[in-house]
């Protein structure tokens, strides 16, 4: 399986802190089954930018350090970069670095609290330039847990999703979760990933997501998250076309009524 989106790389952001931390995270995420881990270090636009050439020397360092220590699993670079205004221009100018440095997919991540004004015409500006935006764990953003269509309009449109798998767990509250099984149900979900930032406490807890995605999508459905999908996204190629999308028992309405109706009984 591959991980498309964890924070091993050492001392570069609110992830991993030093080698010893990144080879428990590594062996832990090899013990839940990924062969693949692709670093994505927090970007940020500012004065603690991340350069490309940092984060691909950060990456020989582990998977040095990882064949060294004799774990099966293959690192590659990534990250995951922070949306603002002039993203694309930093595209272009060779600042960002995209899903396995292949130039074609590119992981983004949005506030938590607010989607920028700006996304739509960020991820049109990216397709423009022939660059596939991923959007990292939708289901954890407060703005879409009202309003899964938007979720359902940018799948429509060709940008591709990434679920936390902690999210399931309920690890980021109630209606990260809710969010994260409509998602699922209405396949919506393209590419999965750890999000990793520390030797997990729960030694089950990647297990314990990635059963539940088999659970409510089914075998073939979960070779494609967590193998196939991912896999060609490594190699720089777009997943298959001419699909429809539809959100599937997500009416937002019966969710609140629901939820009242807690409360009334
Ligand atoms: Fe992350």
């Amino acid at each position: 399986m591959i991980d498309s989106h964890s924070h091993i790389l050492p001392g570069m952001d609110d992830g991993s802190k030093n080698m010893a931390e990144t080879l428990g995270m590594v062996r832990q995420l090899h013990e839940a089954g990924f062969k693949t881990l692709i670093a994505t270090p927090h970007v940020l636009e500012g004065r603690d930018f991340l350069s490309p050439t940092e984060i691909l020397t950060a990456t020989e360092q582990v998977r040095q350090a990882v064949t060294e220590a004799g774990i099966p699993v293959e690192i590659l670079p990534g990250a995951e970069n922070y949306i603002f205004p002039d993203l694309v221009k930093w595209v272009r100018a060779g600042k960002l670095l995209t899903l396995g440095n292949t130039g074609k997919h590119i992981l983004i991540e949005f506030p938590l609290l607010e989607i920028p004004h700006y996304a739509d015409q960020v991820f049109f500006e990216l397709q423009v330039l022939g660059i596939t935006p991923v959007l990292a764990h939708p289901e954890r953003y407060r703005d879409l847990s009202d309003q899964p269509e938007r979720i359902l309009d940018w799948a429509r449109k060709g940008i591709l999703l990434q679920l936390d798998l902690r999210s399931l767990s309920g690890h980021y509250g109630p209606q990260a979760r809710q969010l994260a099984e409509i998602m699922l149900n209405s396949d919506l979900i393209h590419v999965i990933g750890s999000d990793a930032h520390h030797v997990s406490s729960r030694e089950l807890t990647y297990l314990e997501g990635l059963q539940s995605i088999q659970e409510i999508v089914g075998k073939t459905r979960y070779q494609e998250l967590t193998r196939l999908n991912p896999q060609t996204v490594l190699e720089g190629n777009p997943l298959r076309g001419d699909r429809e999308y539809f959100l599937k028992g997500s009416s937002i309405k019966k969710r609140r009524s629901r939820f009242w109706n807690l409360f009334r009984r």
